[in-house]
């Protein structure tokens, strides 16, 4: 059956306090909210439609840059979730299959999770299926309200919730795969009848019900998946999670991670084996290291990195949007930043490559071809070819290409002055 994913997105954020950024464009490590949860079913719903309402030209403008297959829907005013879905009903009118819905707020669901949710679905034949888990601490989040028989009944939200039902640690985590054609009545029916005045998609469980559909709800064991992000300390929280997650990924496969307290990397980053990352390294957005490298320590890769086999990026180096070639060093305390830098190359310590020309906003490339020596405090001013084998004295400020196996030097003559200290004393 083909699948159709709705991604709630409109909401207002309120609790992010945010003046300037709509909250599902809030980021970890590089990577929006959004973004997370958009990544995660764009390779099995044919279709994804993403509800945008508050700060909606920020947030078409992300999806139209970075996803081909999703398109917006603008829900204003913003009259809560189920008003929300409601706003796919004209695109969806003869569809026939399945839709699931997400929350772009809750960036840590795994595909592999919503697959075993929609086949869940499938298997159990259910017209609606709701993913809920255990909290500990369930504050905040609707309640799962169960039949004696343990069957699902409703779902009720924390300001709506009696003391009794606010003690129950079931929570829903706002993801459900519903069978589109048996539901889509439900969205002209619901009611405002609630503390916050909103038209709520949880009501489509008991309207499921009222109707006699099939409807079930699937625990996910790993609660962590669902956490939603309403404030900035769940932002905070969320990327412990993710990085936590990610790391233990890169240790199975064969990755020394010396500090895992200090060192964040993203999803998105690919490690090869025997590389060692060392404290205090951040790694944000999509990256590729190879095997056998050095990273760190204090090392930020700022993505669209790609960096091969047997390469040291060393103490307080930057890099951002470059290619770095097998065996080669950049050690210390140096930038590179639209960059490609061939096989064997070293770079002395406080080499800058000045890729940003802030007169005309563009950015420029530097390319150091294999063998390449920079010499310590060097400036690439960008665009600039250092060709292959080229040394570069410390010190220089190059703003010409350099032809292959030259020496390059900008510096002023040494001069000594004898005995010049003494003679003022
Ligand atoms: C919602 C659920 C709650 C669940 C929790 C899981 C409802 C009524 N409640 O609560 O049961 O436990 O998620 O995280 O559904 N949005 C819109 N348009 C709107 C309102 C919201 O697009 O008019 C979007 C928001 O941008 C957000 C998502 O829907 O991405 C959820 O909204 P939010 O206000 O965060 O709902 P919760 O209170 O977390
Ligand atoms: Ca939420």
């Amino acid at each position: 059956m083909d699948i159709k994913a709705v991604v709630l997105a409109a909401g207002k954020g309120t609790r992010m306090k945010s003046v300037t950024t709509p909250k599902v464009l809030h980021q970890i490590m590089g990577k929006t909210l959004l973004g997370y949860v958009l990544d995660n079913v764009k390779n099995f719903a044919s279709e994804q439609f993403v509800i945008v309402g508050h700060h909606a030209e920020e947030v078409e403008k992300f999806v139209k840059d970075n996803y081909s297959n999703a398109h917006t829907v603008l829900q204003s005013p913003q009259l809560g979730t189920g008003h929300a879905v409601s706003m796919v009903c004209p695109a969806l009118v003869d569809y026939d299959g399945l839709v699931i819905i997400l929350c772009g707020d809750t960036p840590l669901i795994k595909e592999e999770t919503l697959r075993k949710f929609v086949e869940f679905h499938n298997e159990s034949m259910s017209d609606l299926t709701v993913m809920s888990t255990i909290f500990e601490n369930p504050t905040g989040y609707g309640r799962i309200i169960r039949s004696e028989d343990n069957k699902l009944e409703c779902i009720v939200e924390q300001k709506d919730a009696t003391d009794a039902q606010k003690a129950i640690k079931e929570v829903n985590a706002g993801i459900y795969c519903l069978n589109w054609k048996k539901f889509k009545a439900a969205f002209g029916d619901l009611k405002t009848n609630n503390a916050q005045g909103e038209y709520y998609l949880t009501d489509i469980i008991s309207w499921g019900k009222s109707q006699n559909l099939n409807v079930n709800a699937y625990i996910l064991e790993d609660s962590d998946q669902i956490y939603g992000i309403n404030s900035r300390l769940n932002l905070a929280e969320a990327t412990k999670m993710m990085n936590k997650r990610n790391l233990e990924k890169y240790m199975t496969e064969g990755v020394t991670i010396v500090d895992v307290n200090s060192t964040w990397i993203s999803e998105d980053t690919v490690i090869g084996q025997d590389t060692i990352i060392y404290p205090s390294t951040y790694i944000e957005g999509k990256n590729v290291i190879g095997k056998n490298c050095k990273i760190g320590p204090c090392a930020h890769l700022r993505g669209d990195v790609e960096v091969l086999d047997n390469v040291k990026i060393g103490n307080f180096v930057e890099v951002k949007k470059a290619k770095i070639s097998s065996n080669t060093n950049v050690g210390h305390l140096s930038y590179i930043g639209d960059a490609e830098l061939g096989e064997r190359v070293n770079i002395g310590a406080g080499t800058i490559t000045a890729n940003y020309n802030p007169l005309t906003k563009t950015k420029t490339k530097t390319i150091l071809k294999d063998d390449v020596k920079i010499g310590s405090n060097s400036v690439l001013v960008a665009p600039v070819t250092v060709e292959d084998g080229a040394n570069v004295g410390a010190g220089a400020v190059i703003t010409k290409n350099v032809p292959a196996w030259a020496l390059a030097l900008t510096r002023a003559p040494l001069k000594i002055l004898e005995n010049w200290v003494r003679k003022r004393k």
